[in-house]
Order: C-alpha cells, then sequence, then structure tokens
C-alpha cells in the first residue's frame, strides 16, 4: 500500500450512510462488510503497509470495523421491529402482548432429579467430590493396573502428566468412581450413598458420544453386602424410572474396581422404530483391593457400586437420538421439555 487510507474520513462515511431501509441497509453492508466490501479490502492489505504503520493501522481498521456492524446490527434490529406483526403489538396498548415463555429445567436435570429421589426414598444420601482428580482417586485406589489403557492419553484429558511420576498426574475425573473412594477414605463404613455429576472422556465427538457427560454413581458397603442386594437395588431402582413393565437383562462384564461386575440393559421400544437391548449401567460388588486401599477390612465388610450413564437414559426416555442436543442450548429444543 503506498499511502494510507483516510480512517477519520471512513469513519464519517460509515456514520453517515443511511441505513434507513432494508435496500440501504444491503447497500451499507455490500459497501462496507462483505467479502469485497471496503473494510475487508483494507484489512487483507495491511500486510502491504510499512512494517512501522502495521499494528496502528490494524488497530484502527478493527475499530472501524466494530462501529460499522454495530450500525448494522442495530439497523436491522429497528427495521425488524418497526415492519411486520411487531409493530403493531407495540402500537396497539389494548392488544393481548405475546405471552413470555416459560422456562424448564434441562432434560438432563429432570432425569437426575428423578434418579436422586428414586435412591433417596431406598435410603441412599447425596455425596460429590471434585472433577479435577488425581491419579490414586481416579485410578490407582480403584485397582487399575498402571499399564491399563484406560489412563491411555485417548481417554483422558490430562490436566497434568509426569512421564516418570504417574502418580502426579492430574486428569478430568473420566467416571463418578473416584467420588466412592473420597467417600470411603473420610468416613466409616456403613456407607450407602449415590454420587452424581459430570465426567469427561477425549473422544470424538459424534451422535452418540460427547467429551463430557453425567454418571450417577452408587456405593452401598456394611456387613454381609450380597450380589442378591445388588440385583434387587438396581431392578427396584429401573421399574421405578421406566415403569413396571419393564423388561431388562444382566449380563456379567468387567471393571477393575468390581468383581464380580456385571451390566444392566433395558429393553426399549419407541414410536416405529424396532425394540432394541440398551446398556444403562454398570456395577459390581466392590473389590477387595479397592476396600484395603482405603484401610477397609474386606473380611469384615463388603459392599455394592454401580455408575450409570445420565445422558443414555435421558435420550431413550424421550426419543433423544443425537447426545449433542443436550449441550447446545438451543430454545427450539429445550422448550420440548416443559
Ligand atoms: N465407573 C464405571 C464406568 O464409568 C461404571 C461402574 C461404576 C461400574 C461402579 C461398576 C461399579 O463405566
Amino acid at each position: 500500500m503506498s499511502h494510507l487510507p483516510d480512517i477519520d474520513a471512513l469513519k464519517e462515511e460509515i456514520s453517515s450512510f443511511p441505513v434507513d431501509s432494508k435496500e440501504n441497509l444491503e447497500a451499507f453492508r455490500l459497501k462496507y462488510l462483505s467479502r469485497k466490501g471496503r473494510i475487508t479490502e483494507l484489512l487483507a492489505g495491511i500486510g502491504k503497509a510499512a512494517p512501522e504503520d502495521r499494528a496502528r493501522l490494524g488497530k484502527e481498521l478493527n475499530i472501524l470495523k466494530n462501529l460499522a456492524v454495530l450500525r448494522f446490527d442495530e439497523a436491522s434490529a429497528s427495521l425488524e421491529t418497526s415492519t411486520g406483526k411487531k409493530r403493531a403489538a407495540h402500537d396497539d396498548p389494548t392488544l393481548t402482548p405475546p405471552p413470555l415463555l416459560n422456562g424448564s429445567s434441562h432434560p438432563l436435570s429432570q432425569t437426575m432429579e428423578e434418579i436422586k429421589t428414586i435412591f433417596y426414598r431406598l435410603g441412599f444420601t447425596i455425596a460429590d467430590g471434585p472433577e479435577l482428580e488425581d491419579d490414586f482417586h481416579n485410578f490407582t485406589a480403584l485397582n487399575f493396573p498402571p499399564e491399563h489403557p484406560a489412563r491411555d492419553m485417548q481417554d483422558t484429558f490430562f490436566i497434568r502428566k509426569e512421564e516418570d511420576h504417574p502418580e502426579k498426574d492430574l486428569v478430568l475425573r473420566t467416571h463418578t468412581s473416584p467420588v466412592q473412594i473420597r467417600l470411603m477414605k473420610n468416613g466409616k463404613p456403613p456407607f450407602r450413598a449415590i454420587m452424581p455429576g459430570r465426567v469427561y472422556r477425549n473422544e470424538s465427538i459424534t451422535a452418540k458420544s460427547y467429551c463430557l457427560f453425567h454418571q450417577v454413581e452408587g456405593l452401598y458397603v456394611d456387613k454381609k453386602v450380597s450380589l442378591a442386594d445388588l440385583k434387587h437395588t438396581l431392578i427396584t431402582f429401573a421399574r421405578h424410572l421406566f415403569g413396571k413393565q419393564l423388561k431388562y437383562r444382566i449380563r456379567p462384564s468387567f471393571f477393575p474396581f468390581t468383581e464380580p461386575s456385571l451390566e444392566m440393559d433395558i429393553w426399549w421400544e419407541t414410536g416405529n422404530k424396532p425394540g432394541q437391548w440398551m446398556e444403562i449401567l454398570g456395577a459390581g460388588m466392590v473389590h477387595p483391593n479397592v476396600l484395603k486401599a482405603v484401610d477397609i477390612d474386606p473380611e469384615e465388610w463388603s459392599g455394592f457400586a454401580f455408575g450409570m450413564g445420565v445422558e443414555r437414559i435421558t435420550m431413550s426416555r424421550y426419543e433423544i437420538d443425537d447426545i449433542r442436543l443436550l449441550y447446545d442450548n438451543d430454545i427450539r429444543f429445550l422448550t420440548q421439555f416443559p
């Protein structure tokens, strides 16, 4: 650029350009803000200015651009209110105003509240813990072997990673199970609590998986707690949430922190889609190594634990087929859950 643009003159031009009609506003946009507009052109040309002028020029052009954008936004907002229906409602004070939109709680919160209520009635208290966890609580105390794939970069968001000292790692918790450890370390058995909260996994974002989601963990530790107690609790819970007619199945599974481990599926049929089994939770009897890690004698105490995915459950109950809808906060979606 051989000479510098006259910013003041441009400012004057932008402030006085008429924007009182749709046509004028469009002419304004084309002239200054469009891809071939004056400001866009000048911004693109900054690189050609003398090096000592570039910083100042960039700053001034940005101010200019903000000015133009502001003028455009204000003019288009006021053109909108001065035409069409809105105007009629404003002008005639005897007309009934349009109804106010009532807020409602998020579908995830609704499911969470129902889950909490059911367990509250079963005698469970509610506990919570931090979302930023250390290696001990998220993995080691839960009997994850040092090379376990779940510790891998693939799944875990590491906040601090020390190659030679994994015990110093800080992570965004990958499940709510670390809260079990905190609960047991800070108290004396028996325990009967649920632990709802956010968890994070470094997975690619798709209709089925998101980088964060919610779980409700459960822990019951007492004398002579058995697998039958676990089954009874899970079935009672599922019948309350999904209805008495519920069809479920319980399959063997694996988790490092429970032995034996199981998963519960429910049969899900909606609308015209064919029915299918859907996994809603993992569970099992607390592994003796976990009890030992928090100084509880596994000869004297036993327990069960479970963890369920709140998104999964919410999506099936409300027939939501894309998990991302739960995080977009699009009002057209949210108003469907009064
Ligand atoms: N933490 C497990 C998960 O995130 C779920 C689980 C919790 C399984 C408690 C067993 C017992 O998948």
